[in-house]
């Protein structure tokens, strides 16, 4: 692999190696609604089934390992680890943490919905509250950082949390061996970095698309200019473990080996949402769904007929429940039905 890039095959075989008997392998799941509407076949990598309810915890545990073996010569473990991410990272490396008995401080906004702070809790991580903005956000991190002399484990920018990711693809190119194409939705591109990487070592005529909603289209926008070009402000999506803009560690990955940027509407991603829940009864979160958003629009009708197997990641399935409208709906039926 090129050493422009900030981790190679070798490093997504590493990983795979330290985390195999600590992650799931999850199933591959069809539906022949789908690929009617499609006109493809699908393949859906069942992420949602891992553990902590997303790939995050394949990067999480990675990156744990290597800070371990990183520091296991000179008999240390690391004191703890920082990262600031109310969602998926965030329980992960929770998760992680705990599994190498390693204190984990997560810096969580304040107003993050308090489902995701007791997952957080649930896994023995300690939460630290910050306002909801970049300056607050990085400001606490670096303040727990020296209070507790920790290692920040960014979510998406750090090559192990990268290699960790691409261990998905390792997986995929033996469960559907005749795949012509990999469908990843994007956030800070962690996840697609590392697919990338892999596949186009291994089978570099499988296609790697990224999948992202228009109302947070840096990645688009990013090759479309042919330099890195974050949202300008923070994006308006429901898809909220992609609102994250690509960064310096992944854009020469996603610029060079990343085919195709597919970018979705809000009512794409609910539509594409409701049909996996309805047809699939698989409980994904909307994140997860912009993939599959992406291969059932317009713009994906540009892909050839050539372009038959596509695999899609399903890359969650921490639903906020309380989120959903009808849930808060009061009964008022059964009170109102007649008494004989
Ligand atoms: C469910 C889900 N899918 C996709 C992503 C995007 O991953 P990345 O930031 O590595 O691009 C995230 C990130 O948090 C996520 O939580």
């Amino acid at each position: 692999m090129c050493p422009q890039y900030c981790i190679s095959l070798a490093d997504v075989r590493r990983a795979h190696s330290e985390i195999e008997s600590l992650i799931h392998v999850t199933p591959i799941l069809t539906s022949s609604i789908l690929n009617q509407l499609a006109g493809r076949r699908l393949f859906f990598k069942c992420e949602l089934f891992q553990k902590t309810g997303s790939f995050k915890i394949r990067g999480a545990l990675n990156a744990i390992r290597s800070l371990t073996s990183d520091t296991s010569e000179n008999g240390k473990k690391p004191k703890a680890v920082v990262t600031h991410s109310s969602g998926n990272h965030g329980q992960a490396l929770s998760y992680a943490a705990r599994l190498e008995g390693i204190p984990a401080y997560i810096v969580v906004p304040r107003t993050a919905p308090s489902c995701k702070k007791s997952a957080i809790r649930g896994y023995g991580a300690t939460i630290v509250d910050c306002e909801p903005n970049d300056e607050s956000r990085t400001a606490v991190a670096a303040r727990i950082m020296q209070q507790t002399e920790g290692t920040m484990v960014h979510p998406n920018q750090a090559p192990a949390v990268m290699a960790g990711q691409g261990t998905i693809a390792l997986e995929v190119l033996k469960q559907v061996p005749k795949m012509d194409a990999l469908v990843v939705p994007v956030g800070g591109g962690g996840m697609i970095s590392g697919i990338a990487v892999t596949v186009k070592a291994l089978r570099p005529e499988v296609k790697v698309y990224a999948a992202e909603p228009l109302n947070a289209d840096d990645c688009f926008q990013s090759k479309l200019k042919g330099k890195l070009t974050p949202n300008p402000s923070p994006p308006d999506t429901i898809a909220d473990g992609v609102k994250s803009s690509i960064g310096p560690s992944t854009w020469p990955i996603i610029r060079d080996l990343v085919d195709e940027v597919f970018t979705v509407t809000e009512d794409e991603i609910k539509n594409a949402t409701q049909l996996v829940w309805e047809r699939m009864k698989l409980l994904i979160e909307p994140t997860a769904a912009v993939g599959v958003a992406a291969v059932l629009g317009k713009h994906f009708q540009k892909v050839g007929p050539n372009v038959q197997d596509v695999c899609v990641v399903l890359s969650g399935g921490n639903v906020d429940l309380t989120s959903l409208r009808w849930l808060e709906q009061p009964k008022h039926e059964e009170a109102q039905l007649p008494l004989n």
